[in-house]
């Protein structure tokens, strides 16, 4: 493929407020571990994820109620044993609304650690907004940093006002994310909140990137994958994480799917192509609330 590297595509970064750099690109796992079927065949997704070198993965306690960080526990600690250097990784998972009481994110945080057999979440996330008042949802992030069991906290689905209440709470500055859905086909953040996000150094981090496999065969990036030798899915890729601040964690189980997403985060397209896949999915001229799956 032109101008690709084939291996951990990953090379780009993006900086979390700290200064601290992650790779731009990750993995979902939205849909494993909901059947014990197929938890097997998810373990050895996520192990050959480990070797292509992925090293973000996103989970949350709601996937698979539990089960999707079970089988990333699963293939995380035989590599963890195998001297695979536990700050290589960066393992984002969510907690539920409902659990998001500073009571309750101490238990929540408790659980997702012990399904995913380690001893501290890189970044924790309120998965979005619920009835519980920020400040302690916040007091309960910071209660779990000082003992260590997660590194960062952040949030999910919180369009720009919601981020404006936060940052005003005792301690919401501190927030390092805020995921989205960010896609060609879900330009809206582009209005106010992805600006917002860039002025403050909060990473957006683009979740359905590839519209839940809407955009693999999208007419209007036949032509822009063509003059790469790339596919639609790789071009619908490469354009979220060539926007500034932005990282994207596409969902991917099988194999050449890994593979290519991978790939895709070295793809870089054109000013011609940008031009073209605006015509195509214009970007927004207004607010619009913020989409959520
Ligand atoms: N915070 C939130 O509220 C929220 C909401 C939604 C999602 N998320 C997170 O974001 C992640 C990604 O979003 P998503 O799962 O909704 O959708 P997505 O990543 O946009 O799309 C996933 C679908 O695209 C397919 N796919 C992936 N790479 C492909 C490729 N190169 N070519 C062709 N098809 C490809 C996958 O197939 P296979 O799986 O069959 O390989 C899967 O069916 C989730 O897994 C989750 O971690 C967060």
């Amino acid at each position: 493929m032109a101008g690709m590297d084939t291996g951990a595509g990953a090379k780009r970064e993006v900086s979390l407020p700290n200064g601290e750099d992650v790779p731009a690109l990750g993995l979902g796992t939205w849909r494993y571990g909901e059947s014990a079927s197929s938890a097997d065949a998810e373990v050895a997704a996520l192990r050959l994820a480990l070797e292509i070198g992925y090293r973000v993965f996103d989970s949350a306690e709601m996937y698979g109620a539990g089960g999707a960080e079970t089988v990333l526990g699963r293939a995380l600690a035989p590599a963890l044993r195998g001297g695979l250097a536990r700050d290589r990784l960066f393992v984002v998972s969510k907690v539920l609304p409902e659990n998001a009481s500073t009571a309750g994110v101490l238990a929540a945080c408790e659980r997702s650690l012990r399904r995913l057999q380690l001893e501290r979440i890189d970044l924790y996330l309120l998965h979005w907004r619920g009835g519980v008042p920020l400040k302690d949802t916040v007091e309960g992030f910071e209660i779990l940093q000082r003992r260590g069991w997660i590194r960062h906290w952040g949030v999910s689905n919180f369009d720009l006002d919601d981020m404006r209440e936060l940052q005003a709470c005792p301690g919401g500055a501190a927030c390092s994310t805020n995921q989205v859905w960010y896609s060609l086909g879900e330009r809206g953040p582009e209005f106010e909140l992805l600006p917002w996000q860039r002025l403050h150094q909060i990473p957006l981090m683009a979740y359905s990137p590839i519209d839940q496999g809407e955009l693999v065969d999208h007419p209007a990036l036949h032509s822009v994958a063509q003059r790469h030798a790339a596919t639609p899915a790789q071009v619908a890729l490469a354009w979220v994480l060539a926007q500034p601040g932005v990282m994207a964690i596409p969902k991917a189980v099988h194999g050449v799917h890994l593979r290519h997403n991978c790939q895709a985060a070295s793809l870089q397209l054109a000013a011609a192509d940008h031009a073209e896949l605006d015509r195509a999915f214009a970007p927004p001229s207004r607010k619009r609330p913020l989409a959520m799956r």
